[in-house]
């Protein structure tokens, strides 16, 4: 059965823990992944998924099989949490959420419903985007094509040509849309421009998927929901993926959610019909621990305060993560000016190193970054944020 199977490639993230386990050097850094780390290089637990973990275990509650589209309590924290408490489109019922197997899992789903909606659709991702986002998408069959977003020179985005780009594009073409802290890049529109691409969308009938797994990374939940807020108020409809992942620190409990944004609440509930039987088919229903944990932090007004505050450290870190490195590089006698790594949002930075540079990162220093030149900046800390500064400094030193 298995010998015409071909070796498949490492995947281009998640394949480098892989190498980097398997690295016996002990000043090793692992830059690759996007995962928080606290300044101990550990994966913090938080004081609130403590809390909440504890209260849960103490109750020893039934194992039964989920709702198909997962608890009411846990889609509902998602919808406040994205759209505030004061939305009319939650108040309306023309909000559907189904708990999904983290950020992936709900493009995947997302992916499968819309293929089952529009076969023919294409599907436009932001060049440069999440590696996944092509592989997630092509899996559930459709075409994916990308769309000017980076701009090399001014490392910011190349509006003009992301805007003429989406003009150009058929009615029903699925555009999928970064809602915060862009992956890889850090840079994302400014409200004005998100304004803009709301009317876009409108104007050429194009169905938005926004992808929003850094929620809290960039100013904190309210305004990094700005994107998701700008297209609920348009009256469009439209899909936003979310993902506790990185905000919760519950990467290995896969919890995120898609919700799907409907022009009515009858509509919603025939939505909702459909999406179950896509869910059905993948993972018949979510697991229980990770989604209970984070309704219940969101649930208590307490616990709610101590993850907001926990999350703020977090953001704080990084940022002062970004102007150590940006300090460090200039320290070891770099004449590039790196200084734009302060003005990049979320857990990652396009560092402009190369595919050979960041090889010679990895053979010379043991240190991993994807081979686009994306490293996360919340795997720094203050033992190891001076050695990455050497490494980067040698290897754009030549
Ligand atoms: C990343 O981009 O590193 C994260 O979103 C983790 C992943 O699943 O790739």
């Amino acid at each position: 059965i298995f010998a015409a199977v071909e070796m498949a490639p490492r995947d281009p993230i998640l394949g480098l823990n892989e190498a980097f386990n398997a690295d016996t050097r002990s000043n090793k850094v692992n830059l690759g992944v996007g995962v928080y780390y606290d300044d101990n290089g550990k994966i913090p637990l938080l004081a609130a998924v403590k809390a909440a973990e504890k209260a849960r275990l103490e109750a020893m509650p039934p194992r039964g099989y989920q709702p198909i589209e997962g608890p009411v309590a846990y889609n509902q924290a998602v919808q406040l949490l994205l759209l505030g408490a004061d939305s009319e489109l939650i108040a309306a019922g023309r909000v559907v959420t189904a708990q999904a197997v983290g950020g992936t899992g709900a493009l995947r789903i997302g992916g499968d419903f819309l293929k089952r909606l529009n076969p023919s659709a294409k599907v436009y991702i932001s060049d440069p985007s999440w590696e996944n986002h092509r592989a997630l998408f092509e899996a559930a069959g459709f075409q994916v094509e990308n769309y000017p977003y980076y701009d090399a020179a001014t490392r910011g985005v190349n509006f003009a040509g992301m805007k003429s780009f989406l003009l150009g594009l058929d009615a029903g073409s699925v555009i999928i849309l970064h809602a915060c802290c862009h992956n890889p890049t850090g840079a994302d529109l400014s409200d004005a421009q998100w304004a803009e691409v709301v009317e876009i969308c409108r104007e050429r009938g194009l169905v938005p998927f926004l992808d929003m797994a850094y929620q809290g990374f960039a100013e904190g939940i309210a305004p990094d929901a700005v994107a998701v807020n700008l297209f609920a108020a348009s009256g469009l409809q439209f899909f936003v993926s979310s993902s506790f992942s990185k905000s919760f620190s519950l990467y290995g409990e896969r919890v995120g959610a898609l919700s799907i944004i409907t022009a009515s609440k009858e509509e919603a509930g025939r939505v909702l019909s459909q999406l179950k039987r896509v869910i059905r088919t993948n993972y018949s229903n979510p697991p229980i621990h990770g989604g209970a944990v984070v309704a219940a932090v969101l649930g208590s007004g307490e616990l709610r305060q101590m993850w907001e505050d926990e999350l703020a450290g977090m953001r704080d870190r990084i940022r002062a993560m970004r102007s150590g490195l940006v300090d460090a590089i200039k320290a070891q006698g770099v004449a590039q000016d790196f200084s734009f790594v302060i003005q990049q949002r979320g857990m990652f930075s396009y560092t402009g190193l190369s595919a050979a540079q960041v090889e010679r990162m990895k053979d010379e220093f043991g240190i991993y970054a994807v081979s686009t030149g994306r490293i996360c900046l919340a795997a720094l800390n203050s033992n190891n944020i001076g050695y990455v500064a050497e490494a980067i400094a040698q290897v754009v030193k030549g």
